[in-house]
């Protein structure tokens, strides 16, 4: 047995901006079932939500600030959760990374060293909780200081870092490092400092005795300019150390079949009642009922990542199509402005509703036929799996965990039903527009979608066996 301290700066249910989140709320649990001791360690922001009991059970002072540290459950588990509990850092209204107006906290640097810092002191035993790691799992930018403080330290616990997204690395001004009263050994090319900047997530890359990514195909692209941002060549230097697990997704949350937040419950034999929930999606987002007509769907945080432009540049031929939208999502001001003046200028094809949803999603999964995310790049991606397990035809453009998780609805695997999805692979609107149209014609052979929708709701997608190759990999070091 593994004493596993998981650092994540954000776990689903208590706190959620995107898939992160969902892997820091499931994969725990999946190594708890896998008899792991194992402990979750995450920030007490003001926007937790939690509905179990929270104790406190330690102070820490550490580079002159004090941390409280309090104790809960992940809700319905045993998993024990450590929030790092300091006021005048995260008691703040906002997300964990930007205030209520959608502005990066000016102190974010600040935040996720306090939270880094008392990471290594709880891993190492220093926080008075009778307890010493074997395995910190650092995750993202924010826990990147992990691995380069555990570094300095006699006797160290082994340190994996994963990789959900190459995009976001922390980087900060040289002057920060040293506000920030870090030990001045970190401070080298091949340290934290990145073209004479602070970079969190170098502490990770540097450091750490193992590298993962959320994603087979993604470890390869990060190795490449076109995806590394900068960073290919720490990579591709560290390919033997580096390697790709693709993530899981909760089954206990994500099931049509005991879905408790959609219209109307329904599993592989009885997918004839997915229309139910098709229709009541039309409905509540105003559009006219219809349950011949293809109803397309896109639940996503709207930034470039997403490939948002490409839906953009697309949408006023889609209105020309047979076919009805239903998007839910937030981000980037100008795109949600852009969506909501087309949605206003369409009201009968598309319905967009600015915000973060949890339930509207599960509605959107369960009521759509087919799911959009032509990502320029997606490092794992959750909802084209959620996609799948709720029989809704997954379109997406073949990079990273889109690639490694849709089968492309060709004549091969179409004839031995294999396919899952509809993929394509230049991110241009020209190359999305060919996937909607291919879906359209496929929609309208009743029998061959049944097929595809029959063959995506067996795929596998559950947590164990990616769990037991982080603990192959922990037990390695
Ligand atoms: P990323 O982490 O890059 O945003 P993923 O596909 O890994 O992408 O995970 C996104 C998660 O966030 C999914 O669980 C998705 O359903 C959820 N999500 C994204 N935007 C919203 C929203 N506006 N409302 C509700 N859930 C959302
Ligand atoms: C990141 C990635 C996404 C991945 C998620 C969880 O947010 O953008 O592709 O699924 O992390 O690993």
């Amino acid at each position: 047995m593994k004493k596993i301290l998981f650092a994540a700066s954000e776990v689903h249910p208590l706190i959620k901006t995107g898939g992160l989140a969902d892997v820091a709320g499931s994969l725990p649990r999946a190594l708890a079932e896998l008899s792991q001791d194992i402990r979750i360690i995450l920030p007490n922001y003001q926007s937790i939500k939690n509905t179990e009991e929270v104790r406190f059970i330690s102070s820490v002072r550490v580079n002159n600030q004090d941390a409280n540290i309090l104790e809960t459950k992940l809700p319905d588990s045993d998993v024990i959760v450590w929030l790092v509990d300091c006021p005048a850092l995260f008691d703040t209204p906002g997300n964990p990374y930007v205030d209520e107006s959608g502005n990066s906290w000016p102190n974010i640097a600040d935040r996720f060293t306090l939270f880094c810092r008392i990471v290594v002191e709880v891993a190492t035993n220093r926080a008075h909780l009778d307890w010493s790691a074997d395995v910190v799992h650092c995750n993202d930018w924010q826990t990147g200081l992990v691995p380069a403080l555990l570094s300095i330290e006699g006797n160290k616990p082994a340190t994996v870092f994963t990789i959900h997204n190459m995009a976001y690395q922390g980087m900060f001004p040289e002057s920060v490092f040293s506000d920030l009263n870090l030990p001045r050994q970190l401070w080298h090319p091949n340290g934290l400092e990145f073209h004479e900047m602070l970079s969190f997530i170098k502490g990770g890359l540097a450091y750490a005795d193992r590298i993962t990514t959320v994603s087979p195909t993604y470890a390869l692209e990060i190795q490449t300019p076109e995806y590394g941002y900068g960073l290919e060549g720490l990579l591709s230097h560290k390919y033997d150390i580096l390697s790709g697990i693709i993530n899981g997704m909760d089954l206990n949350q994500w099931s049509p079949e005991t879905d408790t937040s959609i219209s109307e419950p329904y599993g592989i034999d009885s997918l004839e009642k997915k229309i139910i929930n098709k229709t009541s999606l039309q409905a509540r987002s105003s559009l006219p009922v219809n349950k011949s007509v293809p109803l397309f769907g896109l639940i996503s945080r709207l930034v470039d990542q997403k490939g948002i432009d490409l839906i953009l540049d697309c949408l006023q031929e889609m209105v020309n199509m047979p076919l009805q939208f239903v998007l839910l999502g937030s981000g980037d001001k100008s795109v949600e402005q852009k969506l909501l003046d087309f949605a206003r200028l369409y009201p009968k094809k598309i319905s967009v509703t600015i915000g973060y949803n949890e339930g509207l999603a599960h509605q959107i999964e369960a009521g759509v036929d087919i799911f959009l995310m032509p990502s320029r790049f997606e490092p794992c991606g959750l909802n084209q799996m959620y996609s799948q397990r709720y029989g809704t035809i997954p379109i997406v453009r073949e990079t990273g965990g889109l690639a490694d998780t849709i089968e492309d609805a060709l004549p091969k695997s179409l004839a031995n039903n294999t396919a899952t999805g509809i993929s394509f692979k230049q991110a241009t609107p020209g190359a999305l527009l060919e996937a909607i149209k291919r879906a359209i014609l496929l929609y309208s052979d009743k029998k061959s979608w049944k097929k595809i929708q029959t063959a995506a709701m067996k795929k596998d997608f559950s947590w164990e066996k990616s769990a037991k190759q982080y603990l192959a990999l922990y037990e390695e070091i």
